[in-house]
C-alpha cells in the first residue's frame, strides 16, 4: 500500500473523516499498517486528525516540498506529470540530463531540497542551501535550433508570471535571464544542451529560486535577496513549483506554435534597463552603451559609440 492510496481517500470528501476501518478494508491492509502509514505522513508534515469513533481527516498538506502536493496542485499537460524530489544531489541539472540520455520524458522535473556542487551560468558555483527552490526541467520542444534557445527567456518570462500572480511580487529580468527584485538576484535560469542539437533536441533547463532561507545562507558576498526576506514569511514551495510549471508550460507551447515576437515583447516588458547606459563584460573586454532591448534572435542589443553591438552572451551591470 503505497502512501499515495490513503492520501487518495482522504481527499475524496475533503474535511470529512474516513474511518480506519474504511481505509483498511479499501487497501486491503490491517489496520495497524494504517496507522503506521498516518505516523509517516504526520512526519512529513500532512496535518491529519485522529479521533477513536470518526477515523482520519486530512486537515492540511505540508508547505515544505512533497511530490504528491505538487502533483495535485498541478495544471499542466506534460511538465511535472513525472516529478522526482531528492533531498540532496550534486545538481539537478547534472541528473536531469543523466536521465535525459536514459530517455527521460519531455516535462519530466528533477527536484532537490539542496545541492551540493549547484551551477550557475558561466560556469559559476550556485549556492543551493535548504529552503530553497532548485529544480530542472527535462524539454524536448518541437522547434528548429534557432529557436530552441529562446527557451531560457522564456523560462525567466514564466518566473516572473509565476511570481507576481503568487506574490504579487515586481520581480525584472536582467538579460539574458537573471531575476532582480530591487537590484537583488532571487533567482537564476540555467539552459544545457543534451547531445547534439541536430540530433535529438533536448534541453535542460535549470531554475534556481533563493526562496525559504535567509541570505547570510548563501554565504557569499554575492548581490543576492530571499523571497522569504522580501515577504517577510515562506513560501509554499509546492504551490510556487506548480505555478512555474504551468507559466513554464504556456510560454513553451506559444514558442512551439511560432509565437517569438510576442515572447519578445513579454520578454522586454519585463526587463530592467532597457534605455539605459549599462556595461556588458564579455570575457576579458568591457563594453559602454544604451541597452536597446533584444533582437528576434535574443540577442542583447547595445548602442555603442562605433554603432550597434550583438551578444549572445555576456554579463550586464547595471548602473
Ligand atoms: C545563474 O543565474 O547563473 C543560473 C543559476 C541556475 C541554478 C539552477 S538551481 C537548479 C539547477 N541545477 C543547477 O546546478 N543549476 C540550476
Amino acid at each position: 500500500m503505497a502512501r499515495q492510496d490513503i492520501l487518495q481517500l482522504l481527499t475524496t470528501l475533503p474535511g470529512e473523516y474516513v474511518s480506519g476501518e474504511k481505509i483498511s478494508q479499501q487497501l486491503n491492509v490491517t489496520r495497524a499498517s494504517v496507522w503506521k502509514q498516518i505516523k509517516q505522513l504526520q512526519e512529513e508534515g500532512f496535518e491529519i486528525e485522529a479521533q477513536t469513533k470518526k477515523g482520519y481527516c486530512l486537515r492540511k498538506t505540508p508547505d515544505s516540498l512533497n511530490a504528491w502536493v505538487i502533483e495535485q496542485m498541478l495544471g499542466t499537460v506534460s511538465f511535472g506529470r513525472s516529478l522526482i524530489i531528492e533531498d540532496e544531489l550534486p545538481s539537478t541539472n547534472a541528473k536531469a540530463k543523466e536521465l535525459a540520455r536514459e530517455g527521460g520524458i519531455h516535462g519530466q522535473v528533477i527536484i532537490a531540497r539542496t545541492q551540493c556542487s549547484g551551477r550557475g551560468r558561466m560556469q559559476r558555483e550556485w549556492q543551493s542551501p535548504k529552503g530553497g527552490l532548485w529544480m530542472s526541467i527535462i524539454i524536448r520542444p518541437n522547434l528548429s535550433l534557432a529557436n530552441a534557445s529562446k527557451l531560457t527567456l522564456a523560462a525567466s518570462v514564466a518566473v516572473v508570471d509565476a511570481l507576481k500572480e503568487l506574490y504579487r511580487l515586481p520581480v525584472g529580468i536582467k538579460w539574458p535571464n537573471d531575476l532582480i527584485y530591487n537590484g537583488h538576484k532571487i533567482a537564476g535560469i540555467l539552459g544545457e544542451v543534451v547531445g547534439e542539437w541536430n540530433r535529438v533536441q533536448t534541453l535542460i533547463l535549470g531554475i534556481g529560486i533563493n526562496a525559504n532561507f535567509p541570505r547570510e545562507n548563501l554565504g557569499s558576498s554575492i548581490a543576492a535577496a530571499t523571497l522569504q526576506e522580501i515577504l517577510g514569511h515562506e513560501v509554499d514551495l509546492n504551490k510556487l513549483t506548480a505555478a512555474i510549471l504551468l507559466h513554464l508550460e504556456k510560454q513553451v507551447s506559444a514558442l512551439e506554435a511560432d509565437m517569438f515576437e510576442e515572447l519578445c515583447i513579454n520578454w522586454t516588458a519585463r526587463a530592467v534597463g532597457i534605455g539605459e547606459e549599462v556595461k556588458v563584460i564579455r570575457g576579458e573586454e568591457v563594453f559602454r552603451g544604451i541597452f536597446r532591448g533584444i533582437s528576434q534572435e535574443g540577442e542583447l542589443l547595445l548602442e555603442t559609440d562605433h554603432g550597434e553591438v550583438r551578444f549572445s552572451a555576456g554579463e550586464v551591470r547595471l548602473r
